[in-house]
């Protein structure tokens, strides 16, 4: 049966590839590019460096192919992206089959993790789900640019005891409304902090994260969020393209930061988190 991997790379840094991620990409004969958009030349590369550096003699084979434009003519967000995925599935059906021997293993080299944001899963889903072709699947997980995001700013994403949210730009554009003290924003091409500037909140933001154009802002949003706007399209300009990812936390009032007196008799931190 053909093996496929699904492996995460990490988020734009070579050395946050895990060593699993390498026993992986070491056992792949065909690994499966597939990048789209501004970003795409570059990104191509970064894996291609990755399969230089850590696959040790062993021959393997790059099959590129572009990605399928997303039907603009269908206005509805959900059936724009669902008819994208069916679009894909039926390419990789192809290539898969066209491509790899029955005995081979294949990789799909996943940006960040394959559970956040990507739709490599679902569409080896699909796949799978059609029957076409028999696979056996593994995913190898990665750090993703929510992680890197909280190592650079040396930040926990969580306040005591509470609940992140993870969501999208264009989520944020209608508000943090009943939102936990921290949400984590992707995909945002639009500034939509911009749309939170009345809320009481610190910013934590990272573009190109772990790579060498690298930019880390931070700081009460209001006051920093033209800054932000301002950093972003000089990135974006001189660059081509970016990838930025931010913390919005409620900020503490002075009362919050105050630690408690201690209570002897109360369980220790450690047992309380
Ligand atoms: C399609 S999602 C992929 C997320 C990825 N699977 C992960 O685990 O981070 C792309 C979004 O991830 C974020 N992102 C990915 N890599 C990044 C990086 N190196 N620096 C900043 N943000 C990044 C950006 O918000 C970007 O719009």
């Amino acid at each position: 049966m053909r093996k496929l991997y699904l492996i995460g790379i990490g988020a734009g840094n070579p050395e946050y590839v895990t060593v699993q991620a390498i026993q992986a990409m070491n056992k792949a004969d065909v690994f499966f590019f597939m990048d789209k958009g501004e970003a795409k030349h570059q990104l191509v590369a970064l894996r291609k460096e990755i399969c230089e550096r850590y696959i040790e003699n062993r021959s393997y084979r790059i099959v590129e192919t572009p990605d399928p434009v997303r039907d603009a003519s269908i206005s509805d967000y959900t059936a724009r992206v669902e008819r994208w995925h069916e679009q894909r599935a039926l390419l990789y059906e192809q290539l898969i089959g066209a491509e790899l021997e029955e005995t081979q293993c294949g990789a799909f080299l996943v940006w960040g993790d394959p559970s956040l944001y990507d739709s490599t899963l679902r569409m080896v889903e699909r796949i799978v789900a059609r029957g076409k072709l028999s696979l056996e699947i593994e995913v190898i997980p990665g750090i993703t640019s929510m992680q890197a995001l909280a190592a650079r700013h040396k930040i926990s994403l969580n306040g005591i005891g509470e609940s992140i949210a993870i969501t999208t730009g264009r989520q944020l554009t209608s508000g943090l409304h009943g939102s936990p003290t921290s949400t984590v924003v992707m995909l945002d091409g639009q500034c939509s902090f911009n749309h939170v500037l009345d809320e009481d909140l610190e910013i934590y933001w990272g573009a190109y994260l772990g790579m060498s154009e690298e930019i880390l802002v931070s700081g009460r949003l209001s006051e920093v969020a033209a800054r932000i706007e301002e950093v972003r399209n000089n990135a974006r300009n001189k660059n081509g393209w970016i990838m930025d990812t931010y913390l919005l936390s409620q900020r503490k009032t002075p009362s919050q930061d105050t630690p408690p007196a201690i209570d002897l008799a109360a369980p220790s931190p450690a047992e309380a988190e």
